[in-house]
């Protein structure tokens, strides 16, 4: 089957959730970060943090409501999972960190005991809205949040390529010298080590890479691929976690689904034989609206990037295997 048009999202059921309220579990770097990044930018009135460790939650909220009474006005405080219930969009920013050049997936054991704990507890509380997975390795822990959840998948989403998406614009547009908002392209696949730069899918004020680089010196795709995959280990080792990236990936997908954008953006989602690839969650494009995911894009890509892109999702079905079966 194509892939090219399945409707992910039936609007009729959409979830109800009654109040202008995102609640984020995990109040680290990145959770804290995410809360002070949807206050600065007012999408919603109210911001309940939520941490294993309740002190953490409560600090994190007192600093943030300081800084919210100089930015918009909204309540931001360090809640429980029963206020999380009727939250429009749940955030899962807990679970393990990784340390130095540990590859994202040796996480997925201790992550997954914290996702399931998490999102069990959710689910208990009787949340409708959307689950928003930005924990490591996110595929993974998207998939670990599908299956304990028992949402449909259009409901379950990992924050994904997003991130590596706009580390891919950020290197060419300082190669190029052009803004990174001029730039469309795609890193689709993994979160991790087997993402794929789909160098086909980019485009420069409608040219394909090759015809804006025509005439001038050819970028090594190769270096600006390997940057891409690097940059979250760069990050790690110099401050010991990133933030502010991921963080921005969370504010922009919740942002399209609380204004009902239906804007299109590479985010991890259940794959049901796009490519090939089934019972995998992974970063394709996807149409995101007031409902998840509500339509998911099967761009053509060329051989070898259709190709890496289905080893990135035979890389994540062995790590599937081999540590959440
Ligand atoms: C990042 O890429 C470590 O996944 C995190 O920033």
């Amino acid at each position: 089957h194509s892939g090219q048009a399945e409707t992910r999202h039936d609007r009729k059921d959409a979830p109800t959730t009654d109040r202008d309220r995102v609640a984020i579990i995990g109040a680290g770097h990145v959770g804290a970060t995410a809360a002070y990044a949807l206050m600065l930018r007012a999408l919603v009135r109210e911001i309940v943090l939520i941490d294993s460790d309740p002190a953490v939650a409560e600090a994190e909220a007192a600093d943030l409501s300081d800084a919210n009474a100089l930015a918009r006005p909204g309540k931001i405080w360090a809640g429980t999972y029963a206020d999380a219930a009727s939250a429009r969009i749940a955030v899962l920013t807990a679970g393990a960190a990784s340390h130095g050049a540990e590859s994202r997936l040796t996480l997925a054991g201790r992550s997954a005991d914290i996702v399931s704990t998490c999102v069990a507890r959710l689910v208990e509380a009787g949340f409708a809205g959307i689950l928003l997975v930005a924990a490591n390795p996110v595929d993974l822990m998207t998939l670990v949040a599908l299956r304990r959840s028992g949402f449909s998948a259009a409901r379950v989403i990992g924050t994904g390529t997003l991130l590596d998406t706009s580390r891919l614009k950020q290197t060419l547009a300082e190669y190029f010298k052009i803004a990174p908002g001029a730039i469309e392209g795609l890193v689709l696949g993994e979160h991790g080590d087997s993402e794929v730069a789909a160098f086909s899918t980019v485009r420069i004020g409608g040219l394909t890479l090759e015809q804006f680089c025509k005439g001038g010196p050819e970028i090594d795709r190769i270096d600006v691929e390997r940057d891409v995959r690097e940059a979250g280990y760069e990050i790690v080792m110099g401050k010991g976690y990133t933030s502010f990236g991921v963080a921005t990936a969370i504010v922009r997908i919740c942002e399209s689904i609380l204004r009902d954008e239906r804007t299109v953006l590479p985010v991890s989602t259940l794959l049901t034989g796009q490519y090939d690839i089934t019972d995998v969650c992974l970063s394709l494009p996807c149409v995101l609206g007031g409902g998840g995911v509500e339509r998911i894009l099967t761009p053509k890509l060329e051989p070898e990037e259709a190709a890496a892109l289905a080893a990135s999702g035979a890389t994540l079905k062995a790590a599937i295997a081999a540590t959440l079966a």
